[in-house]
């Protein structure tokens, strides 16, 4: 399958070795500024020959990928995505899949128009810590869930913002929240049903010299009743890095914990003992691979599965828009002091 990437910078390694693992004919890149892919993608075998655009309308024109990937600054994704779909190719967006809720409704419209798939770039559903947990959620061993913690506590330095210009403004990134724990939110709301109903919090800007915020803290509640709460802070002591989630119900207990929720901390459920805790903790105990871990390479199997078997891949458009309505959300209460609701079309 022909296959084109825009935006070769910091993360565009992880498309493309998810793209030649899984087989693709990667066909076109596209970067406005050329040096960005001798800088990010000079060591992968294969590509000093592929064709090279610096604007990526035209290649999308000419080389007519079925698939697109958009790894560009968060604020420019609706508009590639909409081209991309336009010009007839499935489309992988990286996080957030847009930057307002309309622009998300606008993706999913023109996809569903074309026979478009459309997957948002949350490949943390794929670390195998978070599969085994969703199975446990699957088959009902927590009882009741209650609730629901994440923790992403990272550090990013002046010098991480000073990387690009686009980075930690509120038009093309967003802050903690919006780009760093997305992930971790979308976990959240997938594990616990995808069924937010409001939220209230609270964010600032405390030490980065950035529009957006560095910090932010969030009480979620779902439909279900179930409530849980997001700690968001990007300005953590470089020495104490961590992201945990933890899921509690009636029955059990589980926290993921490590750099990106990928180790099993806690394991803990009434129809089992020690045995099957020390167990996950063994299968899923320290890893020291990168935060981004396989993800990429198996949410791209999952796309290309969707495309070929003509279903929804598991981080569909609803599902980015879901993650996406609840960073805004809290954005929105932040600003006004007032509980928002989200809507029941969610
Ligand atoms: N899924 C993940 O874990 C993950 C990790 C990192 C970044 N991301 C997301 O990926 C996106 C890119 O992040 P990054 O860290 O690689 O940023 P980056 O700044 O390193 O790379 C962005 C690239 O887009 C290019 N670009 C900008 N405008 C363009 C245009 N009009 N046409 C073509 N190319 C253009 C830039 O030149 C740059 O090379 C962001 O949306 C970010 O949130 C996701």
């Amino acid at each position: 399958m022909r296959y084109a990437l825009i935006g070769c910078g910091r993360v565009s390694p992880e498309h493309i070795r998810a793209a030649q693992t899984n087989g693709l004919e990667i066909c076109a890149l596209a970067d406005c500024v050329p040096g960005q892919r001798e800088e990010n993608l000079g060591a992968f075998p294969g590509l000093a020959d592929t064709p090279f655009y610096t604007d990526y309308r035209e290649m999308l024109e000419r080389e007519r990928p079925a698939l697109t990937a958009i790894a560009t600054p968060s604020g420019l994704h609706a508009v590639m995505a909409l081209d991309a779909i336009a010009a007839g190719s499935h489309v992988i967006i990286e996080k957030p899949i847009a930057m307002t809720l309309e622009d998300a409704d606008r993706i999913a419209e023109a996809a569903a128009a074309k026979g478009a798939v459309v997957c948002n770039n949350l490949q943390n559903r794929f670390n195998p810590a978070v599969q085994e947990l969703r199975r446990a959620v699957d088959a009902g061993r927590f009882g009741r869930i209650l609730s629901a913690a994440l923790q992403l506590r990272w550090h990013r330095g002046d010098d991480y913002y000073a990387q690009a210009a686009w980075r930690g403004t509120r038009a093309l990134d967003g802050g903690a929240m919006m780009n760093q724990s997305i992930h971790g939110i979308d976990l959240v709301n997938w594990l616990l049903g995808g069924c937010p109903e409001s939220i209230a919090a609270q964010k600032a800007t405390l030490l980065r010299s950035i529009e957006s915020e560095d910090i932010a803290v969030a009480a979620l509640r779902f439909r279900t009743g179930a409530l849980a709460s997001l700690e968001c802070m990007t300005i953590m002591y470089a020495g104490a890095q961590e992201e945990t989630i933890q899921i509690s119900g009636t029955q059990g207990m589980v926290r993921l914990g490590g750099s990106c929720a990928q180790e099993v901390e806690a394991w803990r459920f009434a129809d089992s003992g020690p045995e099957e805790e020390a167990e996950m903790r063994r299968r899923y105990g320290a890893s020291p691979e990168s935060v981004y871990g396989h993800g990429h390479t198996l949410l791209y199997a999952d796309v290309l599965a969707a495309i070929r078997e003509g279903h929804a891949p598991l981080v569909d458009a609803a599902a980015g828009k879901q993650a996406l309505a609840i960073v805004l959300g809290a954005y929105e209460s932040a600003e006004s002091g007032k509980t928002v609701a989200f809507s029941d079309a969610l």
